[in-house]
C-alpha cells in the first residue's frame, strides 16, 4: 500500500488542505484565566504546523464564558480575543498549514467550572452522571442567545483570518446534550423527537451561515454513536448511527461543508480517546476535581483502591480492546456513504498504511490526529520520509489527557523516553520561546 494518497490535497467547498492529515483539537491549559490567549498556546500549535499537518483544528474555544470546560483555554467569546487568534493563525500559516477554530460550549460537562458561573447550562437539569456536576436547564431565550454567540464566534474566527470553523458537536458537550435522548429530557421544541433534539445544532449552523455567508468553511464534529452504555450496561445507549446519519443530512442541507466523526456521549469515554485508564496518574490528578461534583470523592476512592480500581480500568479498556487505530472508521464510513461532503475520522491513527488504506477504501477523506501527534509532533514528516510508523509510537496510555487537568499538556509516557528528565524537557518545551523576551 502506497502512502501517497495521504499527501494528496483535500478539496472542500471553500478550502483546500495540502494533505489528508489534520491535527485534532488538543486542549491544554496554556492561556490566561480569563480566556485571553498567550504565546504558550501559539508555541503549542506551531509544534504541529512545523510537523507537516495540512491543517490544525484549535482546542475547544468557548463562545461564552459559561461554556468553559476548564479555565485557561483560549476563548472566542468577545471581540478583544480576535488579535490573539489573528497572531496565532498568521504564525501557523507561515508553515503552509491551515487553521480551523473549534467553536465550543461545555454545558453540564465541565471538569472545573471556574469562579464565574457555579453551574453549567444544559438541555436538562439532571446532573452529569460521571462526576455528578450540577447544571441548569436552559431557557428558550438562553438557547436563542447562545445560538447567536456561536455565530459571533464564527465571525471573529473569520476576522482573525482563520480558514474555517468547526462546531464542537460531540463527546458529551452541549450539542450532544441536546442531540442525545439519553440526556435531553425537554418537553418543548428542543426535546423529544429527533427533529426537536437536532434543532439547536441546526439553528446554530443557520445562524453561522447568516453571519459569515456561504464562502467560509464550516465543519461539524459529531459523535456518530453515543455508546452511552459502554461503561455500565444499565446506562442508556443514547444516539444511534441511524439517528446521526439523519442529523448529518439535515446539517448538510443547512450548509455544513464537512463532518468530523468521533464517538461517545461523554468526555473522556472508553472509545474517545480510546486506550488505557492510567490509574496512578488519575489518582495524582483527580484531587483537583474532588470539590467539583457530588460523585467525585466517591470516584476518587474507586480510582485509588484495589479491587474497585482494577474493575473500573478493565471496564474502561474493554470497548477498545480489539482496535484503537481507526476505532471510528466503521461509523465514519456509514456517515460518508450518506452525505456528499468530505468526512474526516478521528481515533488512534499513527500508521501510514492504515490511514492510506482507509482513504483508498473510501471510509474517510482524511484523518484527524491527537495523541499520536503529541507523542511525535513530526509524524507526518516521518511518513513522508517513508516510515510507516514512528519508532516510539503513542501507547494510548492517556497519561497526557489525565495530566492536563493540573499539569502542562505533553506526553507523560515515560517508556517512550530514555529518562524522566528527557520526558519533562519535552513537556516543558512548550514554554520556549517565553511570553516575554529580553530585547
Ligand atoms: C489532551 C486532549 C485534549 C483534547 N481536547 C479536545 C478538544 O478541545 N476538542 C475536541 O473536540 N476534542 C478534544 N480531544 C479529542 C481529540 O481531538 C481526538 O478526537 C481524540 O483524542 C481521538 O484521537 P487520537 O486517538 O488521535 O488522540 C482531546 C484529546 C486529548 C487527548
Ligand atoms: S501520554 Fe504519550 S503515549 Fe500516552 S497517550 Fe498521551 S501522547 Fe500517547
Amino acid at each position: 500500500m502506497s502512502a501517497s494518497v495521504i499527501f494528496e490535497p483535500l478539496q472542500f467547498r471553500n478550502l483546500t488542505v495540502k494533505n489528508r492529515v489534520f491535527r485534532s483539537s488538543l486542549a491544554g491549559r496554556f492561556n490566561n484565566y480569563d480566556g485571553t490567549g498567550t504565546q504558550i498556546h501559539i508555541n503549542w500549535d506551531l509544534k504541529f504546523a512545523r510537523g507537516g499537518v495540512g491543517a490544525i483544528i484549535s482546542s475547544n474555544a468557548p463562545v461564552h464564558p459559561r461554556g468553559l470546560i476548564v479555565p485557561n483555554y483560549a476563548h472566542i467569546d468577545r471581540d478583544e480575543t480576535v488579535p490573539f487568534w489573528r497572531e496565532l493563525v498568521q504564525r501557523v500559516h507561515e508553515h503552509d498549514c491551515k487553521y480551523i477554530v473549534q467553536l465550543a460550549f461545555s454545558g453540564r460537562q465541565r471538569d472545573l467550572g471556574g469562579i464565574q458561573f457555579e453551574k453549567g447550562w444544559s438541555s436538562t437539569d439532571k446532573q452529569e452522571p460521571i462526576h455528578g456536576l450540577e447544571c441548569e436547564r436552559m431557557t428558550i431565550p438562553q438557547i436563542k442567545d447562545l445560538v447567536q454567540r456561536f455565530a459571533q464566534g464564527a465571525r471573529r474566527a473569520r476576522e482573525a483570518g482563520a480558514d474555517g470553523v468547526e462546531i464542537h458537536g460531540c463527546n458529551g458537550y452541549l450539542i450532544t446534550q441536546f442531540l442525545s435522548a439519553a440526556i435531553n429530557d425537554r418537553k418543548d421544541e428542543y426535546g423529544g423527537s429527533l427533529e426537536n433534539r437536532a434543532r439547536f445544532a441546526l439553528e446554530t449552523v443557520r445562524a453561522i451561515r447568516a453571519e459569515v455567508g456561504r464562502d467560509f468553511h464550516l465543519q461539524f464534529k459529531i459523535s456518530a454513536v453515543d455508546y452511552g452504555n459502554d461503561l455500565f450496561f444499565w446506562w442508556s445507549k443514547g444516539t444511534t448511527l441511524e439517528e446521526s446519519i439523519q442529523v448529518c443530512k439535515w446539517l448538510e442541507e443547512e450548509g455544513v461543508d464537512a463532518f468530523h466523526v468521533s464517538s461517545g456521549n461523554s468526555f473522556p469515554h472508553p472509545r474517545n480517546p480510546a486506550g488505557d485508564f492510567p490509574l496512578d496518574d488519575v489518582v495524582r490528578g483527580y484531587d483537583t476535581m474532588i470539590s467539583s461534583g457530588s460523585h467525585t470523592f466517591r470516584n476518587y476512592l474507586i480510582f485509588r483502591f484495589w479491587p474497585l480500581n482494577a474493575i473500573f480500568r478493565w471496564l474502561w479498556r474493554r470497548p477498545s480492546r480489539d482496535r484503537i487505530e481507526g476505532i471510528n472508521l466503521r461509523d465514519c464510513r456509514a456517515v460518508k456513504d450518506a452525505v456528499s461532503v468530505p468526512v474526516l475520522c478521528t481515533g488512534g491513527f499513527q500508521t501510514a498504511s492504515v490511514v492510506a488504506a482507509a482513504i483508498e477504501r473510501g471510509d474517510c477523506d482524511g484523518v484527524t490526529i491527537g495523541r499520536p501527534l503529541i507523542a511525535n509532533n513530526d509524524l507526518v514528516l516521518l511518513w513522508q520520509s517513508g516510515a510507516d510508523r514512528p519508532p516510539r509510537p503513542c501507547t494510548y496510555s492517556n497519561k497526557c489527557l489525565i495530566n492536563q487537568i493540573e499539569n502542562p499538556l505533553g506526553c507523560y509516557e515515560q517508556s517512550r523516553f530514555d529518562s524522566h528528565e528527557e520526558m519533562i524537557e519535552q513537556v516543558l518545551s512548550v514554554y520556549d520561546p517565553p511570553q516575554f523576551r529580553s530585547p
